[in-house]
Parts: structure tokens; sequence; C-alpha cells
């Protein structure tokens, strides 16, 4: 995890400033001499370090504006240490201060060596913290399945109050998104977790095996039918039946199944007992059921048996965080596999896989990490190993950079409205320069908002 060395040193004294700049070269230190240059220096450049001079303009003999500056720093980033530095009689402040959530306090005059060491320990700590919060968010199942994004995070919260329930689950996402894990872990979830989980793939089935396949035959229910054979429902008995891309099952196995789910009794072909299985189905697709059901390809009546619950399991390219969390674990998962020493992304691998859009979600990437696993000698994956870069150009910009663009202009437009389209006002709040601010407003068409705020003055 990479961390950053941003040290915000805040200090109305030029000469002590230089002095800081100086003695702490090794951070990339930026400076403000009041409340509000520091409030802007901290949301643009999110600095993990502060050092805060209690004693600020306008009254540098009143700690009051330090300690306001500390409890609005506190407030806009929590995790910030900050080390407040304070005359030498003053130790109530300081103490004060520390009370308030500052890191630690240190007296003047100002000693570099000590200074440095303090700050060194905030680096360090904030760092430990970062990589802990990092590791505590994100989660491992039993199953494998990795989440730390908040819309996976949202799901799995899902899945844990439905898994010891016995309401029949309906898994929609795209192909690759972890449909078949997300079954098997409401199933581990489940008092049913001592049982068999058993799953049927509708659509890697022949039409004319499916039936006896789910439903199981008697001897000489047709030809070549030998012994009696089970079938799959009963085999799940007292467990989990998943059926698996169930928009494929065949129509006239549709009214079958439901008579199934109604009665909870199968028969077998051929045969006249009814058997009573009792299992919690839970069924997948990637199809858009209801235009299936649009075009009388799939029974309405199915569909609402079997939607008790639906979960919607969001695209790989939807989860904040995860496509990197899943593909590190996976990269330390295949270099074990294959003995080979740990390897790691380059920042360029790195960077391309946050931003392709995956298609082919978590199947793609395990094949494209498995592969470069396998291809490359290095122990940096480069984005030519993962052959990720080409398809980069004509598949992601459409849509990632709207998204970006649009979360963009919102944040602009609501920092103008904040600040009654006050330019400088808005460039700090957004933590850019005005520069920037100016060009972003006419990268996206919105210079007339100011325009035309100022014509109704
Ligand atoms: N959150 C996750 N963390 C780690 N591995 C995952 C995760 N989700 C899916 N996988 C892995 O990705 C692969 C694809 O998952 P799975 O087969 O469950 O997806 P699916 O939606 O059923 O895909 P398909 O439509 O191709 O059948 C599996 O090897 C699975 O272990
Ligand atoms: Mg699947």
């Amino acid at each position: 995890m990479s961390h950053s060395n941003t040290l915000l040193v805040i200090e109305d004294d030029p000469g002590l400033q230089k002095q800081l700049k100086w003695s702490l070269d090794q951070y990339d230190i930026v400076l403000a001499s009041n409340r509000t240059e520091a409030i802007a220096a901290l949301r643009r450049f999110t600095p993990s370090v502060v050092t805060l001079d209690l004693g600020l303009p306008p009254d540098p003999t009143n700690a009051s504006e330090g300690i306001a500056t500390l409890k609005e720093i506190l407030a806009l980033a929590p995790h910030t240490k900050i080390i407040v530095v304070t005359g030498n009689d003053d130790r109530s402040n300081a103490i004060e201060a520390v009370a308030l959530g500052a890191y630690d306090f240190y007296q003047k005059p100002i000693d570099p060596d000590t200074l440095n060491l303090i700050i060194s320990r905030a680096f360090h700590l904030e760092a430990l913290e970062q990589d802990y919060r990092t590791l505590q968010q994100q989660q491992t199942f039993s199953t494998g399945l990795i989440a730390t994004s908040p819309q996976m995070l949202t799901v799995m919260r899902m899945v844990e109050r439905i898994a010891p329930t016995h309401s029949t689950v309906l898994l929609l996402g795209e192909s690759g998104t972890g449909k078949e894990v997300l079954a098997k872990t409401i199933h581990r979830q489940s008092q049913r977790n001592q049982q068999p989980f058993v799953a049927v793939n509708c659509a890697a089935i022949p039409e004319t095996l499916l039936e006896s396949e789910l439903f199981g035959y008697e001897k000489g229910a047709f030809t070549g039918a030998v012994v009696q054979t089970k079938g799959k429902i009963e085999y799940a008995q007292g467990g989990t039946f998943f059926l698996d891309e169930i928009g494929d099952l065949p129509f006239a196995l549709q009214a079958k199944l439901l008579r199934f789910i109604q009665e909870r009794v199968i028969e077998r072909l051929g045969g006249r007992k009814e058997i009573p299985v009792d299992v919690r189905i839970i069924c997948a697709t990637h199809c858009n059921l209801q235009n299936l059901i649009a075009q009388n390809l799939f029974r309405s009546d199915l569909y609402y048996r079997l939607s008790e619950i639906t979960l919607e399991i969001p695209p790989l390219r939807d989860r904040e965080g995860d496509i990197l969390a899943i593909g590190n674990a996976l990269l330390q998962r295949y270099c074990k596999e294959h003995n080979c020493k740990e390897k790691r992304f380059s920042r360029e691998a790195a960077h391309a896989i946050e931003n392709y859009a995956w298609p082919g979600n978590i199947r793609e990437l395990e094949n494209k990490l498995k592969r470069a696993v396998i291809l490359s000698d290095n122990t940096l994956i480069t984005t030519e190993d993962l052959e990720i870069s080409d398809q980069l150009d004509n598949s992601m910009p459409l849509n990632l950079k709207a998204v970006r663009d649009a979360a963009e202009v919102t944040a602009i437009k609501r920092a103008l409205h904040f600040t009654d389209c006050n330019i400088t006002e808005a460039s700090r709040l957004l933590g850019i320069t005005r520069p920037t601010l100016y060009s972003l407003l006419e990268k996206h068409g919105i210079q007339d908002m100011i325009r035309n705020h100022l014509a109704q003055e």
C-alpha cells in the first residue's frame, strides 16, 4: 500500500517557516500561515501529518485561532496526525489540544532533531493505521469471496440476513461477477451448511437430458434407463439446490419446476411416487428475465416464485476499491500455486487494472492474472503482461470518463453554490487552484453559471 509523504506546516512566522522547510526536507512540505490557508491546503493535499503552531493570526498571543484550526482539521480529516507547536509557557493549551485529538505537542524553541523524530513517528503510525483500516474493511469469506467495496459490503450484509432463512433467492449479475460463489456463501452461512450444495447449470446440459438430470428416473423409464437414478434436486435433500443460468431453462420444464417449488415434491421420470424434498433453492442468471417474460420465453408465475429475494451483484467496474483488492489477493494465490516468488503490479499496471472495464468481471481478471503469472519472469507485473492496454482505449473512456466528468461538474456546481460563485473560495473548497477551476469551467461549459450569477446581482 502506498502512503503519502506530505507534511503540512502551519506557522505564521516567516523565519520559522524557512527553518522548518529546510530541516524537514525529506517530506513534501506544504506551508500555510493562517487557518484559511491551512484548510485550503488540507483539502488540496490531504497531508497525513500536520504541524500546527497554536499562536496564529489575527492574535498569535492567543491560542483560540490555533485550537479552532485544530478542530476544523479533525472534523474534515479525522485521521490526520496533528502535532501542535506551542510557546514555551503554553503547556495548558498544548494539553487542551491533545485532549481535543491532537497526536502530540512540541514546545518552542524548535530543535530540528526532536521535531523530526516526532514527525517521523507520526508518519509511521499513520501508515500503520491506514493499512489496518484497509485490512479491516476487507473481508474474505470462507468461499474465497473477497469484498471491500461499499457496493459489495451491502450485498454481503444482505447475504448475512437472508442466509439463515428458507427464502428462495434469485441472483442477478453479469457473467463472471461471482453468482456461484455467492450462492455457496449463502449456503455456508445457512443452517443447511452440513448438508449438500448441489448445482445444475441449465445452459450446460442438453434440453433432452435436463429433465432426468433434475428429477431422476425409475428403471425402465426410457431406453437406457437400466437402474433407478436420483435427480440432482433429490441429491440436495436437506441442503441447497443451485439452479444456474435459469434463463436457459426450457419452457416445458419451467412448469415442472414451478410445480416442485409449490408442492415441494418431485416425481422421477417413469415413476408414480411423489417424493418430498426439502431444499433451499437459489437461482442465478445473467439474462434479463423481464425481457424473456415479454417474449414469452419465461413464465412470469415461475419468476415470481423464484424472486422472493433478488440480489443484484454489481459488475466489477462498479465496485470501488475491489478490483485491486481482489487482483492483489489472486496474484498472491497464483504465485503460491506456481511456486514462484511473490509478484506485484507495476504502478502503470495497477492503474490500468483499475481503469479497465472488465466486461468478463472477476472471471476475466482471474484469467488475465493466471496468464501473467505464468508468462512473466519479473517480480513486477506490467500492463503488457496483462494485455489490457489496448482495450483500455476503446472500452473505457466513454463510460468512466463520463462518470468522472459528471462527478466533477456536480462537485464544481456545489462549490459554486456554496460560495455564491466566488471563484477563489470555490477553488479552495475543491482543493484546486483558481486557474485550474477556470479551465474546468471552460472544459465543462459551465462558465455561464457564473455569468448568469453576476448578471443577477
Ligand atoms: N468477490 C470475489 N472474490 C474472489 N473471487 C471471486 C469473487 N467473485 C468471483 N470470484 C471468482 O471468480 C470466478 C467467477 O465466479 P462465479 O463462477 O461465481 O461467477 P458467475 O457469475 O457464476 O460467472 P459465470 O456467469 O461465468 O457463470 C470464480 O472462480 C470465483 O471463485
Ligand atoms: Mg456461474
